[in-house]
């Protein structure tokens, strides 16, 4: 009788801990505006990352100040003779359309701590701290308004500039001058910086966050447990008060924690992980998904970085990106005058020369049937399935068995039909007599 009832006590306190674990997952329910939100997201398929700070005056990146260990005092110098001149954000947004992207997300406060807005929680800011003395977000703001271009901010959770910041994470330890101070004082200041970013730029398409793990133990190989708590609950709420469609994403690398809206992979396509601090396969959610990639090597501004990415290496990292059903942000890293680097903005121009004519393959598609490979991806719209052959060689395309009611197969562009066959021993096709792009060879499977 004793085993018994003590069997019943554990079965409560199991089904209590289930129960709240469940309520705690279900608690954040978006709005219908984020819904919606999310639905566009998806759909959009293709944003421009921009790391921009006054680091881009050193460049050696956006990490300079802790890859160099530059005291605090020396690193604020930097502002005082940040004036980007050149920047002109109509010039910015019309290369973003003419690049077929849809949305751009950009440092509002990286992690030197140095903010690119006008806040009211700090000095060290683009307003009050350096010569040029304009917000650059507002410009860009109204900017991407008039040319419909959605508008997200890139947020550090990260800090190597406060003392508030405290504990201090696992980089930036060498930097000198850093002090000590209160972790709730932190939080409220980004507390009162988000909602200057949530109600000084109008409606804007979300925020994309961070700097996480900077608080995780380390022990040379792997992450442990989290030194502080970020208090997302009090964060994502404010944030969906005050914007209800405006989407939220952390760069932690691990699964959706309650109150995101979308999930994203550094520079890995989703689940992959072979930069091996990535996000894991079996942590991917049910959000709209979304893969940032750099235009060269690096994110900030490098002057010396010259592994610019050939055209065709970013054309296929997009469509994998989309055969993944994700989104590709690609980043540039604007010069301190403001301007973007005119091999940049060439890359930029193909993408979307090739975007143009095969955008019916990308926008609005989900992740396609047939598995993606090295030789081609497949994205899907409805009852059509595009096929992307990456591998100009291929002449035979065996798979295994999809089960898939095909109705016809042809060529996206020329509309020439493809010979096929597709039984129990898999779906062959025969692309020996098309065409093939060297880039992208697109096939269009109409379903049944
Ligand atoms: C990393 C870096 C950061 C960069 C970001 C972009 O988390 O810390 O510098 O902003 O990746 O994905």
């Amino acid at each position: 009788m004793k085993a018994i009832k003590k069997l019943i006590g554990v079965l409560i306190f199991c089904s209590t801990i289930l129960f709240s674990i469940c309520l705690s997952a279900q608690d954040y329910v978006p709005a219908l505006e984020n819904l919606e939100a999310r639905k566009w997201f998806q759909e959009a398929k293709f944003g421009l990352f921009v790391h921009w700070g006054v680091y881009s005056i050193l460049g050696d990146g956006e990490w300079v100040m802790n890859n160099q260990n530059i005291a605090i005092d020396e690193y604020e110098k930097l502002p005082t003779f940040f004036n980007p001149i050149d920047f002109d954000p109509e010039a910015w947004v019309s290369m973003v359309k003419e690049a077929g992207m849809k949305y751009i997300t950009i440092t509002s406060r990286h992690h030197d701590g140095f903010s690119m807005f006008d806040s009211k929680a700090t000095d060290y800011d683009i307003v009050d701290a350096t010569p040029y003395g304009k917000d650059i977000l507002k410009a860009l703001a109204e900017e991407c308004r008039k040319q419909d271009i959605k508008l997200f901010f890139y947020y550090s959770l990260l800090d190597w500039n406060r003392d508030d910041y405290f504990p201090r994470g696992r980089t930036g330890t060498k930097i000198p001058g850093r002090g000590t101070g209160l972790w709730e004082d932190y939080i409220a200041f980004m507390k009162i910086q988000l909602t200057e970013l949530l109600t000084n730029y109008g409606d804007i398409g979300g925020i994309w966050f961070d700097g996480h793990w900077d608080q995780k133990e380390w022990d040379g190989e792997k992450f442990g447990k989290l030194k502080v708590d970020w208090h997302y609950d009090e964060i994502y709420g404010l944030i969906h008060e005050l914007q209800p469609q405006a989407l939220i994403g952390n760069n932690h690398h691990i699964g959706v924690i309650n109150g995101e809206d979308f999930q994203m992979f550094e520079k890995d396509l989703p689940g992959k992980n072979t930069t091996g601090w990535g996000t894991a396969s079996d942590q991917i959610g049910s959000v709209p998904l979304e893969v940032c990639e750099t235009i060269n090597g690096s994110w900030g501004f490098n002057l010396q970085d010259r592994k610019h990415k050939s055209d065709k290496e970013l054309i296929h990292y997009l469509i994998k990106a989309a055969g993944y059903g994700s989104n590709m942000l690609l980043n540039v890293g604007p010069m301190p005058n403001g301007k973007i680097q005119p091999k940049h903005q060439t890359s930029l121009k193909a993408i979307g020369k090739w975007l143009a004519s095969n955008a019916k393959s990308i926008y609005g598609t989900q992740r396609g049937p047939i598995a993606p490979t090295d030789d081609f991806v497949s994205t899907q719209k409805g009852k059509t399935v595009y096929l992307h052959i990456l591998n100009p060689k291929l002449n035979i395309i065996h798979m295994g068995s999809v089960p898939l009611k095909i109705k016809n197969i042809r060529s996206l562009n020329s509309q020439n039909s493809i010979p096929f066959r597709n039984d129990k021993f898999g779906l062959v096709l025969d692309i020996s007599k098309l065409t093939k792009d060297n880039i992208d060879t697109v096939i269009q499977i109409e379903l049944k």
